[in-house]
């Protein structure tokens, strides 16, 4: 321990100190969401509005607590990279102060590491234990590529990281330069569920048998399933993103893992956001586990279980069983995430099932989310090759097997009624139906 600490005081620097590293057309990269690194990267921004720094490209997925690095006025001197967007880097996109790569989660580390490859690694890390290690924490994701793929690696370590088990760590002797940024993590607050996602959540629940694994997307929707599964027995977890209500389904012993055919006993995710509880309940918990996203979302690992049941949202979806997850018309609002790696996996999955979630309409009623055709501009995220299920609060379509006039039908049938007769003129004329 005493070599380690000693190690540990000779590599702690200031983060300005880390930030003036930094050299003009270097390419950085942080992890996802929670363990993105802010300290440094926010340093190195506000060097470049002062200094004659340019070309600084900052690799990032679905950033949270970086603010000053969005500054316009840092184009062309601390611009971005990124496979799924935020609130913080729409706009960037939209601007192109910020460039887009589509890639499927579980590809994105080969992405970073064959295409991109970043110079420096930066992220924050939980504080070091006695042997020397620092948890990656909550955003495994892509960490371990970066590390091998990087020259230089720099941590923020974070008081408030938790130390989660799994392919999770890094150790000191290999890390270049350490600071300390203790900030709260960015949590997601638990939204109440509403009457029309709980009757949604029920529809689901009758398609999850006991002893399933589940993945379970971001949004009201995965959580009013997950809500709605308190009567299943030995349900296991095996998704890209460990959410509060996770916490909850484990804690009451409906979720204990036994049935696994692999991991049995464990929760694997490749990173975390839900609020401090949850953080707290991951803290040193044995039976919750991080791997690398190109391992969790891989389609065949995915695969190795039984009764996989993959639970999503999307935008839109027409009478095609095309699956709009990403934009809204032209404009960019998310990425393809997991989505396809886990309807990819479940379809492998013996017993398996993908189901894609939505209220029927949008805006309050105005707009139905069930079209005849795709807004224009959208981006097909999953094809009518591959979608499975899609659950409104009007029912359960099954579309896989089914040719194109029964897909508009069972469309149709779950689409909100003051649509459907707009919906069946609109069949009609594309010949559909
Ligand atoms: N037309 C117009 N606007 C629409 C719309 C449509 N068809 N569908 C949604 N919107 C608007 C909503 O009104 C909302 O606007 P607001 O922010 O102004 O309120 C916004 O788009 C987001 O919609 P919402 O339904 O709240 O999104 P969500 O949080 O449930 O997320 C996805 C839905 C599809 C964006 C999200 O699931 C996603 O990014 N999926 C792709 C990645 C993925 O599935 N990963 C899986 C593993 S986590």
């Amino acid at each position: 321990m005493i070599k380690w600490r000693k190690m540990y005081e000779e590599k702690l620097l200031s983060v300005e100190e880390i930030a003036k590293k930094i050299k003009s057309n270097t390419v950085c990269a942080s992890p996802i969401a929670g363990s993105e690194a802010i300290g440094i990267p926010e340093a190195i921004a506000d060097r470049a509005l002062k200094e004659n720094l340019i070309n600084i490209k900052h690799c990032s997925l679905l950033s949270m607590k970086t603010k000053k690095i969005w500054n316009p006025e840092l184009d062309g001197k601390f611009n971005h990279i990124t496979c799924f967007a935020s609130a913080n880097s729409r706009k960037a996109i939209w601007d192109k102060r910020c460039e887009f790569i589509p890639s499927f989660y579980h590809e994105i580390p080969k992405v970073w590491e064959e295409t991109v490859k970043p110079d420096i690694f930066y992220a924050t890390v939980s504080p070091m234990d006695e042997h020397g290690y620092f948890s990656l924490g909550i955003g495994v994701s892509t960490c371990q590529t970066l590390i091998k793929t990087a020259q230089k690696i720099y941590v923020e370590v974070n008081n408030y990281m938790p130390r989660i088990h799994g392919d999770s760590f890094i150790h000191i002797s290999e890390v270049d330069a350490i600071c300390e940024f203790h900030i709260p993590l960015p949590e997601l607050p638990v939204e109440p569920i509403s009457d029309t996602d709980k009757i949604i959540g029920n529809y689901i629940a009758e398609l999850v048998p006991n002893e399933a694994t589940i993945q379970l997307g971001i949004g009201g929707i995965p959580n009013a399933a997950a809500a709605s599964l308190y009567a299943k027995k030995d349900l296991g977890i095996h998704t890209e993103m460990f959410t509060e209500c996770m916490v909850d389904l484990i804690e009451s012993g409906v979720v204990n893992n036994t049935k696994k055919n692999i991991h049995k006993g464990k929760s694997i995710a490749t990173l975390a956001l839900g609020t401090k509880r949850m953080y707290d309940f991951l803290n040193d918990n044995v039976g919750v586990e991080l791997y690398p996203v190109n391992y969790v979302n891989e389609p065949d690992v995915i695969g190795m279980h039984d009764n996989f049941i993959s639970i999503n949202s999307c935008i839109e979806i027409d009478l095609f069983g095309q699956v709009c997850s990403e934009t809204l018309g032209l404009r960019h609002f998310s990425g393809v995430g997991g989505q396809v790696d886990y309807i990819r996996g479940a379809a492998k999955s013996n017993g398996g099932k993908s189901i894609i979630a939505i209220q029927s309409t949008a805006k309050n009623g105005e707009i139905s989310k069930i079209n005849s055709l795709l807004t224009e501009g959208s981006i097909v995220t999953t094809t009518r090759n591959e979608v499975d299920y899609i659950v409104t609060e009007y029912g359960v379509a099954k579309l896989k097997g089914k040719s194109i006039r029964q897909r508009a039908k069972a469309l149709i049938d779950i689409a909100h009624p003051n649509f459907r007769e707009q919906l069946i003129f609109d069949a009609k004329k594309i010949n559909i139906l």
